[in-house]
């Protein structure tokens, strides 16, 4: 698959809901198109493309440069077809000797006030102006070059990853629309009128300075090289593209990856992406220099004891002594003694992989994955509530919702290209509740307002959502035909009788909650009665001691207001990381083989054991905070780490870093000598989303090609590297390519049935269930029933949780991530993302911060019963009184050191959302910090000796 650019037909399309067609005649041939379609897009459809600059597909039509002027017989002058849409029986002329005359004369107009540099050009061959004019048969510009023109305006340089130069700028309000339509952060307009018309961020600001968030739109808008990304002005135009998969969120935007020859030069959102639609964020779009840096470790080293510095050795040494390892840890401890993560950053098909070694290799189920510190209380709320561990929609389904409701997630910041559909839909007249203790910041944004904004008490998720079921039940707003038709009537009286109790009422829990009770009343009646309402959240539902209570209460409101299985409705998970709902679908958990099926299922496990062709274990496996106790234990000695930092994202460092420095065999996976490395006796070099082939699934289910577009700079893709482990411990695996990964996968597994490579390039991606009645995939899911059957209503009684406040730690903390950043940073940090986030900072609230002397960038320390650290404040009422935040993308941080042991009651996902704490003026780093940073930079410094070495 390999092209360069991607067709323009213009304009946008007609809604897919007018499906009534318009006959008409273009430059004499018939054309038939749905109604509401512009001229210009019915010409280019048939394959005549009429000049166009301000037109552009993916934006509403503007009808500015007068380029695209037409004749249609029986009108007078000469209508723009951008704007103009078809009419029955209309006759088109695209190209007459007065058009010429015209466009030429428009055309001119521009290119009198243009540099005249198109052989030094960064857009040279990629411009829409250079191509236009010669479109139009420009062959001279009367007018010189000499009057006044914008030849000499400064470029903007401060965004670090594209220009804008205003001498190229022909005011076609490209950008200006895209960051309005597509991104919604309205940061550009036209300043000024008539000669002085000139782009602008903000007011008058500079790129970088402005509310601009770098998701790239503008500059993919632009149609000649105004807005540029550095990386085309330092290396030049692309020759080929391959179409991926981002590698960050669980949004899954698609992108072509732009290429000449092995250099990536840019990635480009892929307009035909389901997920994204051509739209990305500064992540996907231009934080991809992380693949190239020079941190990343190459060769495989192992040592004796951690004590060591590391020793380079040549793979079939690194694999070897990997697997004599764990043979000899298996022969001494027994066959439990050992286990393996998987991760959610990795394939489908590598995962499934890590799994299988485990299982098959290892002969015991001592496989966990990171979800299990995410989105394990999803797979188990949603499985034991609708049948299935996964969100009931897709994206594209938020066009149809008239209330979305967001619990505990930030789209803005966590899943941008998301929030951007979620933003176009609530300014076209959706409402919006937003349930969080922090002023996210679509609660408002331009053009954008919550209706109601419950900023509730960390950790009381099940009381607010109890008190909004029981305005529902009280005040008879539930669909009661909905729920004799689809759930157990039974168990929705038993729930209904249960939120119906006045102890549950708004007013009962206003003092828990410290939401005003007619908030709580206000929002349940309009999630009960708007229309079509769905729920979207977050960690910041799941990671709690009562996180599969919340999902659980979140699937009970939906199911009792009828608002599960069709378009505009549904409960969506959004997953934070790339493939974290593939890791969960594909056996990642100690419990479940592939498609969620148990361990102990007898008729699964035969199917697997006659595949594989060993007996298999019907006992569950330990979860990553048993295997961590075990090995403390001295039971659990051996651990293979596939593309996971546990000592950063686990909760307790202490604790991991207490677990993983009493085994005698770590083996980490990775693309950087990550923190978890500090305690492994081998590190096998990763591969980046770019070096390799498989697939991801994003948080609607849907499965998507990664396709390599580079050699993988340590030699194998992961996949290879998980096979060499396994042949080296004699289970004679044979891939010869993902896809025969994938082929066993769809094979083992019912809801991958019909899913193979080549479904997937047919079809674009596909949402799982993929099975013979449902060969295209399912975006929506439990349309005419919920999976399980009915709909299973669970009584979710508010449990507190033990981390209470108290003198000694009067603040609850919370936690949460930041737009250009991802995650532990790994990635992120190695980009020039750092510049709008060099540091974690506390966000206080003012009049916490004035009790306590503490001032605007003073350094504080940060106290729980767990541990301590120090950042520096951000003093906001973006947090209420007695709340603070922060993120935790910088390991110096090390946020998690502060973090308690609770967890979720049925998943064992940490509490890291509810941490009561105190906040004191410091002087600085802790001692602890700093010898933690000592510590990391030791490591960094004998990664750099052996790097010395080669
Ligand atoms: S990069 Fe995105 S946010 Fe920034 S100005 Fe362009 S469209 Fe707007
Ligand atoms: S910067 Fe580009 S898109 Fe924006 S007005 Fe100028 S030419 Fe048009
Ligand atoms: S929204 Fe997520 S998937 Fe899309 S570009 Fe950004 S990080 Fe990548
Ligand atoms: S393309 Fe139609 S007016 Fe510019």
């Amino acid at each position: 698959m390999a092209w360069i650019g991607e067709i323009d037909l213009g304009t946008r399309p007609t809604p897919a809901n007018d499906k009534a067609l318009v006959s008409l005649i273009i430059d004499g041939q018939a054309i038939e198109v749905p109604e509401g379609t512009s001229i210009m897009r019915a010409a280019a459809l048939m394959g005549t493309t009429i000049p166009k600059l301000c037109a552009t597909d993916s934006l509403d039509a503007f009808g500015s440069c007068r380029l695209c002027l037409v004749e249609i017989e029986g009108r007078n002058g000469y209508p723009a077809s951008c704007t103009t849409p078809v009419v029955p029986g209309m006759v088109v002329r695209t190209q007459t000797e007065k058009l010429k005359t015209l466009r030429r004369g428009v055309m001119e107009l521009y290119i009198s006030d243009h540099p005249l540099d198109c052989l030094t050009c960064p857009a040279n061959g990629d411009c829409e102006l250079q191509d236009q004019a010669g479109a139009v048969g420009l062959r001279e510009v009367r007018y010189g070059y000499d009057g006044r023109n914008h030849l000499a305006v400064e470029k903007d340089e401060s965004n670090p990853y594209f220009d804008f130069d205003p001498t190229k700028c022909i005011v076609c309000s490209r950008c200006v629309r895209a960051c309005d339509e597509i991104q919604g952060t309205l940061a550009l307009t036209i300043e000024d009128r008539g000669f002085a018309s000139a782009v602008s961020p903000s007011q008058g600001q500079d790129f970088l300075s402005s509310e601009c968030v770098s998701c790239g739109a503008c500059v993919q808008a632009c149609p000649t090289s105004a807005l540029m990304e550095k990386k085309v002005v330092e290396i030049g135009t692309p020759d080929r593209a391959v179409v991926t998969t981002c590698a960050y969120c669980g949004v899954g935007c698609t992108f072509r990856a732009e290429m000449r020859g092995e250099e990536l030069v840019r990635m480009v959102p892929w307009k035909d992406g389901k997920a994204n639609h051509g739209h990305s964020c500064v992540k996907g779009r231009f934080a991809w220099g992380y693949a190239q840096h020079q941190d990343r470790i190459l060769n495989p080293m192992i040592r004796s004891s951690v004590d060591e510095p590391w020793q380079e050795v040549s793979w079939e040494e690194a694999i070897a002594y990997t697997a004599s390892e764990f043979k000899r840890i298996q022969a001494k401890y027994g066959a439990r003694s050992i286990g393996g993560i998987t991760s959610s950053r990795c394939t489908n098909e590598e995962t499934f992989l890590v799994q299988k070694l485990v299982r098959q290799g290892f002969g015991n189920n001592n496989v966990d994955t990171c979800a299990r510190v995410c989105h394990s209380p999803t797979g188990y709320g949603l499985k034991t509530t609708f049948g299935t561990s996964a969100g009931t929609q897709d994206f594209d389904s938020v066009e149809q919702a008239d209330v979305i409701m967001i619990i505990g997630a930030n789209p803005t910041d966590g899943h941008p290209v998301f929030a951007s559909r979620m933003k176009q839909r609530l300014r076209q007249g959706a409402h919006l509740i937003v349930v969080d203790p922090r002023r996210i910041d679509i609660v408002r944004t331009p053009h954008v307002e919550a209706d109601f904004h419950l900023q509730l008490r960390p950790g009381t998720n099940v009381a607010v959502l109890t008190a909004m079921a029981h305005v529902v039940v009280t005040e008879k707003l539930y669909d009661e035909g909905y729920v004799r038709a689809r759930c157990d009537w039974d168990e929705f009286q038993d729930w209904a009788e249960f939120v119906g109790q006045a102890v549950h009422s708004p007013e009962a829990t206003e003092a828990l909650t410290k939401v005003p009770a007619d908030l709580v009343r206000d929002a349940a009646r309009l999630y009960a009665t708007g229309g079509n309402a769905a729920i979207y959240y977050g960690l910041g539902v799941t990671e709690h001691s009562q996180g599969s209570s919340t999902v659980m209460a979140i699937a009970n409101l939906a199911m009792a207001t009828g608002n599960v299985g069709r378009e505009g409705v549904g409960v969506n998970p959004l997953r934070g990381q790339n493939n974290v709902q593939g890791a969960c679908d594909m056996g990642s958990f100690p419990h479940e083989f592939s498609g969620y099926r148990h361990v102990s299922d007898e008729a699964t496990r035969k199917m697997f054991e006659q595949a594989w062709g060993v007996p298999l274990s019907a006992e569950p496996g330990l979860r990553i905070p048993n295997m961590l106790d075990a090995a403390t234990d001295g039971e659990f000695k051996g651990i293979f780490i596939q593309g996971e930092d546990i000592l950063q994202s686990d909760p307790n460092t202490t604790h991991v870093a207490a677990g993983l420095a009493a085994m005698e065999c770590v083996v980490v996976q990775d693309l950087f000598l990550n923190e978890t490395a500090n305690y492994a006796h081998v590190f096998l070099p990763g591969s980046t989303f770019l070096e390799k082939d498989g697939t991801f699934t994003n948080a609607e289910r849907r499965i998507q090609r990664v396709r390599k577009v580079m050699e993988p700079k340590n030699g194998y893709a992961d996949w290879e590297i998980v096979q060499l482990v396994a042949n080296a411990m004699g289970l004679g695996w044979t891939y010869g390519h993902p896809s025969e990964i994938m082929n066993e996968i769809a094979a083992l597994t019912p809801t991958f049935k019909r899913v193979n490579y080549k479904a997937l390039d047919e079809h674009g991606s596909l949402q799982w269930p993929v099975t013979d009645a449902a060969p295209a995939g399912t975006p929506t899911m439990h349309i005419d029933a919920f999976v399980r059957g009915r709909g299973h209503f669970v009584v979710t009684d508010y449990v507190p949780t033990d981390e209470k406040t108290g003198p000694r730690f009067p603040l609850l903390l919370t936690t949460g991530r930041i737009l250009s950043q991802y995650n532990v940073g790994a990635q992120t940090r190695r980009t020039d993302n750092v510049l709008w986030h060099e540091e974690d900072r506390l966000e206080i609230h003012p009049v916490d911060a004035e009790d306590r002397g503490i001032r605007d960038g003073d350094w504080i320390s940060l106290r729980s019963r767990a541990g301590e650290t120090t950042l520096r404040a951000l003093i906001t009422s973006r947090v209420a009184p007695g709340v603070v935040y922060t993120t935790f993308h910088h390991p110096d941080t090390q946020a998690n050191v502060i973090t308690t042991e609770y967890s979720d009651w049925a998943t064992n996902c940490p509490e890291y959302k509810v941490t009561a704490v105190q906040v004191m003026p410091s002087n600085g780093p802790s001692e602890w910090q700093q010898s933690y940073r000592e510590q990391a930079a030791h490591s960094r410094r004998i990664a750099g000796h052996v790097a010395a070495a080669e």
